[in-house]
């Protein structure tokens, strides 16, 4: 009983650690970026090698600082937990506009984009500012694993039961069968320059949106993300009043259903 009861208050210790140091390190970065910024402006118009060197090697300080800086604001949301504020989301608006916004890459890639939007599942309640980040991270992570031979790219919604289902596929090299857990891990990442907080923040988003995330995947064919929402439920036609009805009438349409 004492050894088991140890362990999360030992979790929450650890989190609030990391949390703290990730905190106290944006402090430093922000002079870094100030000072950097300040360098850049003194050499803008380099006189010699060495002035356009110093120039040069400030920007390159400046991008890292920037890339810096995002990771901990990463690390520190998914320390914390998202504000997420549902509202009804149009997901065929939502997901139309997200692959006009990547169809420049699409095109870079060689990876052709299509979507298959049923009509009733059109609707959900999520938070759309991070419905659209967990959804972009998805389509990122796709458009990666097929950057070096193009190939398909495909998102569906389809209904299941109280909830819309969006399936992300891709036809990339796919996950080993050991690794479709440790993914989802925070900082677990094989690509160079990767952060690997993209599936962990996109998980967290989902669960507190009230859904799941799931993961398919077959090496040398592709893998297949779903992620689910609460569809919006149905609306009902206005209740017509029954003058023969006697008591209270069918008060809980939606009662069990969480906030
Ligand atoms: N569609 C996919 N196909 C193949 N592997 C994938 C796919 N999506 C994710 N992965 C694997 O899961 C790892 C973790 O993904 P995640 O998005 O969390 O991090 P990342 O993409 O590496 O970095 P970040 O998203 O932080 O820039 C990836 O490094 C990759 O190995
Ligand atoms: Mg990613």
């Amino acid at each position: 009983m004492t050894r088991s009861s140890k362990r999360p208050r030992r979790l929450e210790y650890m989190g609030a650690m990391a949390a703290g140091l990730a905190h106290e390190v944006k402090n430093p970065l922000s002079t870094m970026t100030v000072n950097l910024q300040l360098l850049a402006e003194d050499f803008a118009t380099p006189q010699s090698q060495v002035e356009e060197r110093t120039l040069r090697r400030a920007h390159l300080l400046l991008g890292e600082v920037k890339r810096l800086d995002g990771i901990v604001n990463d690390f520190l949301e998914l320390a914390r937990g998202y504000e997420i504020q549902p509202e009804t989301v149009d997901l065929e608006l939502l997901i139309t506009d997200l692959l006009r916004f990547v169809e420049p890459e699409n095109e870079r890639l060689g990876i052709r984009a299509r979507s298959l939007l049923a009509a009733d599942a059109r609707l959900v309640l999520a938070d759309p500012k991070f419905l659209r980040v967990a959804l972009n991270n998805l389509v990122v992570n796709a458009q990666q694993a097929m950057a070096e031979e193009g190939g398909e790219l495909l998102l569906e919604t389809r209904v299941r039961g109280r909830l819309v289902e969006v399936r992300v596929t891709d036809t990339g090299p796919g996950i080993p069968p050991d690794k479709l857990e440790q993914i989802f891990m925070p900082f677990w990442s094989n690509k160079q320059g990767g952060t690997g907080l993209g599936l962990p923040m996109t998980r967290r988003i989902v669960e507190e949106l009230g859904g799941e995330i799931l993961v398919q995947s077959e090496l040398g064919r592709g893998t297949r993300f779903v992620l689910s929402v609460p569809k919006l439920p149905d609306q009902l036609p206005p209740a017509t009043p029954d003058p023969t009805a006697e008591g209270p009438g069918a008060a809980e349409r939606n009662g069990g259903n969480p906030a």
